[in-house]
């Protein structure tokens, strides 16, 4: 089986095309950062317009790339949501088009439910799982127990993960996107150097709280001479960046407790492609008994191949979406946001 996926929920454009035995034949990413980098963030419209402006052809390169026509193609599937609305429209109607003019089935896919399942496509990892969905609007723990099967352990009170290191990068004057920012800068860094809080660290539930922390590190970069030293930059990178490993580890050891079926904790999203957070995880993992997974940290930031492989998972069970399905601006995967 051969699915075309379509991602356009945020700021990368991006097409590709994965078969059910799990291969990657064609898998192009046009990021826009350095239209946004101006703004210091994503700015919707020039997003969406960007967006149209080279769907088309970066699907033409897929199929291209994978010397595939498309009526070779057994269905298209495209991200219907959750992300800002102007680009999830320009995806999910030129997903719809090109299947309606190839005659193909049709499957909306959620973007999270992409991140979710993006480790069974890399790891082959098999049901029930554990999983750390830790992007830039996002940080949940979910009990994954199978395609269209999730359950919240726990969320974020205010703050998404990814949304805690763009803002930590703004602070401290790195370029957006953050994450990738402060983890360059937090590898000369000294962990210890800034005492920040673990917030919700201890609690009996698995929820998560980032606005705090955020806080601690704006207040830290007031005391600091400005502009902030390279070594300053680094020490704040590096003490943030524990500070987040360690609550991470906290709430995720508290649902391995509570969803003790799972065999295997999962990391997915943007966030899960941080270096010490995965080295976090893994040692939690083996602590308890489970195996650790994560897809390498293109599958795990916003591609399409994860798109593509959600619709393999779905129209396996034959789960395929009408042409009059909405796109949707918020769309959770289990309850809540
Ligand atoms: O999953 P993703 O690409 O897009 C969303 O669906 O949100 O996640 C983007 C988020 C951004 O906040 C970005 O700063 C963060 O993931 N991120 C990272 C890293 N790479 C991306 N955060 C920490 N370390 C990284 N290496
Ligand atoms: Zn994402």
């Amino acid at each position: 089986m051969i699915v075309l996926g379509i991602e356009t929920s945020c700021d990368e454009t991006a097409t590709a095309i994965v078969t059910s035995d799990r291969r990657i034949l064609a898998d192009v990413i046009l990021s826009q950062t350095d239209d946004h980098r101006p703004f210091g963030g994503v700015v919707p419209e020039i997003a969406a317009r960007a967006h149209l402006q080279h769907i088309e052809r970066l699907t033409t390169q897929a199929m291209d790339e994978a010397g595939l026509r498309f009526d070779q193609l057994d269905a298209v599937a495209a991200t219907c949501g959750p992300g800002l609305i102007g680009g999830v429209m320009v995806g999910a109607t030129f997903g719809k088009a090109v299947a309606f003019a190839a005659n193909k089935p049709f499957l909306a896919i959620n973007h999270l439910e992409g991140h979710a399942l993006a480790a069974r496509l890399s790891d082959d990892v098999a049901f029930p799982y554990l999983l750390l969905l830790a992007s830039g609007g996002h940080c949940q723990l979910l009990a994954v127990e199978g395609v269209g099967h999730y359950k919240r352990l726990g969320t974020t009170i205010d703050d998404a993960a990814g949304e805690g290191f763009d803002k930590v990068a703004k602070m401290a004057g790195l370029p957006y996107p953050g994450g990738p920012a402060v983890e360059a800068a937090a590898r000369t860094g000294d962990p210890a150097r800034f005492a920040l809080p673990r917030p919700m660290k201890g609690r009996p539930d698995c929820d998560f709280s980032f606005s705090g922390l955020k806080n601690a590190v704006r207040l830290v970069v007031e005391t600091l001479p400005k502009p902030l030293s390279g070594c300053d930059v680094a020490d704040l990178c590096a003490s943030f960046q524990a500070a987040v490993a360690d609550m991470v580890a906290d709430r995720t050891k508290r649902a391995i407790r509570a969803f003790p079926a799972a065999k295997t904790l999962v990391a997915a999203g943007g966030v899960a492609a941080n270096q010490t957070l995965r080295a976090t995880l893994t040692q939690v993992a083996a602590e308890n008994g489970l195996a650790f997974a994560a897809p390498p940290g293109r599958l795990c930031t916003d591609n399409a191949a994860m798109i593509a492989w959600a619709g393999v998972e779905r129209f396996r069970l034959g789960l395929t979406d009408g042409l009059d399905f909405a796109p949707r601006p918020r769309w959770p995967l289990a309850g809540g946001n």
